[in-house]
């Protein structure tokens, strides 16, 4: 007989995303925009430099927060972007996946509800379940993506502990307004409870930057305001597993102890490389990006489909309602028939939608929304 495991990976699947990715992968000529990974590679500058590390034999257990020089340089960097976080209060991490979980298992006890806008990550809910807490959805999807001050107030309950927001999203690649940030802070205030900030795509955002998120206009907040961070998308650095998690001393000295027992550090060499990556200006790559969204979003308009008009990240998220199928069967049915896959909604707890990444070339987004085109037009041929 198999002995018990943790009960709470019952319910935990793998993530949606990459199993339709594998699918598409099985399809010969599929065209792939599912994955959020930057087309580029990382600069050439930011690769030396693990090669001067590695010559100066930087291969030693670092200081478990990091290097000295990296977490000043993440601060000045931060304080660019009008975060207010000295070099003690950061702990650089395995990528914003591992301040996700340092951040709401610092925070959380058995019970706790974390309330998450959606559509939203996958991530999240799998990091409250890990901690045995309870992942409560507040549905966006009828607000235009963005957070409605009753909707909120609707899901409290006195076991809410936090909320994740993430701006720009993903998959709706929106950040959020300004009414949006001022009811999480009201609500924040009035229910005590913390504000994780998911801001991993803060950089890439294409109309108004810089972009102020919650914690440039609430600094009054920071006791109960996490924010996490990433090398990952802005610098083309997914391969690396670099980010950063900064919040008050106080929260960031009990954070620290997840991170050593966790991890105990990232590796030292590629810390100066991180340095490096912070002098890179993402201006081109927004420039780039920006274009490609909104040739995306001219496309998606010529082909009916509806879609939220995304600040930043690299998504757009289209509604796919009118066809009355379910986001999987749609995603599932354009890779058979047409050869291009897209994440269904349903992987990011929004049913009626699905995601669509532009972070690769041209030439493929062109190919994939050719082809999106001729599926909804057989879709709507059906239909009559
Ligand atoms: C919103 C969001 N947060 C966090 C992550 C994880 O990023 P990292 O590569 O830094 O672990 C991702 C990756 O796709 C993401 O989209």
């Amino acid at each position: 007989m198999a002995l018990e495991l943790n009960d709470a990976l019952d319910s935990l699947q793998l993530s949606g995303i990459r199993r339709i990715t594998a699918k598409a992968k099985q399809t010969p000529g599929c065209v792939l925009l599912t994955l959020g990974e930057p087309d580029g590679n990382t600069a050439d500058e930011v690769k030396r430099e693990v090669g001067v590390s590695l010559e100066a034999n930087d291969t030693h257990y670092p200081p478990n927060n990091g290097k000295e020089g990296l977490r000043n340089t993440l601060s000045a960097h931060m304080a660019r972007r009008g975060l207010s976080y000295s070099a003690d209060e950061v702990i650089v991490t395995c990528g914003a996946t591992e301040a996700l979980f340092v951040a709401l298992t610092c925070v959380m006890n058995p019970g706790d509800e974390v309330i998450v806008p959606t559509p939203a990550f996958g991530l999240y809910e799998s990091i409250v379940t890990l901690n045995r807490g309870v992942f409560v959805a507040l549905d966006t999807s009828k607000t235009e993506f963005q957070i409605d001050d009753e909707a909120l107030r609707s899901v409290a309950s006195p076991r809410t502990k936090a909320i994740v927001i993430t701006s720009p999203n993903n998959p709706t690649g929106c950040a959020y307004d300004e009414e949006s940030l001022a009811a999480v802070a009201r609500f924040a205030c009035e229910h005590d409870v913390f504000v994780i900030c998911d801001d991993v795509y803060a950089s890439l955002v294409y109309d108004d930057f810089p972009y102020r998120g919650f914690a440039c206009r609430y600094p009054d907040l920071r006791d109960r305001v996490i924010v996490c961070d990433s090398f990952s998308k802005p610098y083309a650095m997914t391969g690396w597993r670099l980010g950063w998690v900064a919040a008050d001393a106080s929260i960031a000295a009990q954070m620290a102890k997840i991170h050593q027992y966790m991890v105990s550090s990232v590796p030292s060499f590629v810390q100066r490389a991180a340095e490096r990556a912070l002098e890179q200006d993402v201006a081109p790559a927004r420039g780039v990006y920006r274009e490609r969204r909104d040739y995306v979003l001219r496309r998606l308009d010529a082909m009916g489909l509806p879609c939220v008009h995304p600040a930043g990240a690299f998504y757009a998220f289209p509604s796919i309602e009118r066809f009355g199928m379910p986001s999987e069967e749609f995603c599932l049915r354009l890779i058979d028939e047409e050869g291009v896959a897209l994440v269904p909604g349903s992987c990011f707890s929004a049913e009626g939608f699905v995601r669509l990444s532009y972070c690769c070339s041209m030439e493929s987004i062109e190919a994939g929304l050719d082809r999106l085109e001729r599926f909804v037009l057989g879709l709507e041929g059906a239909q009559g």
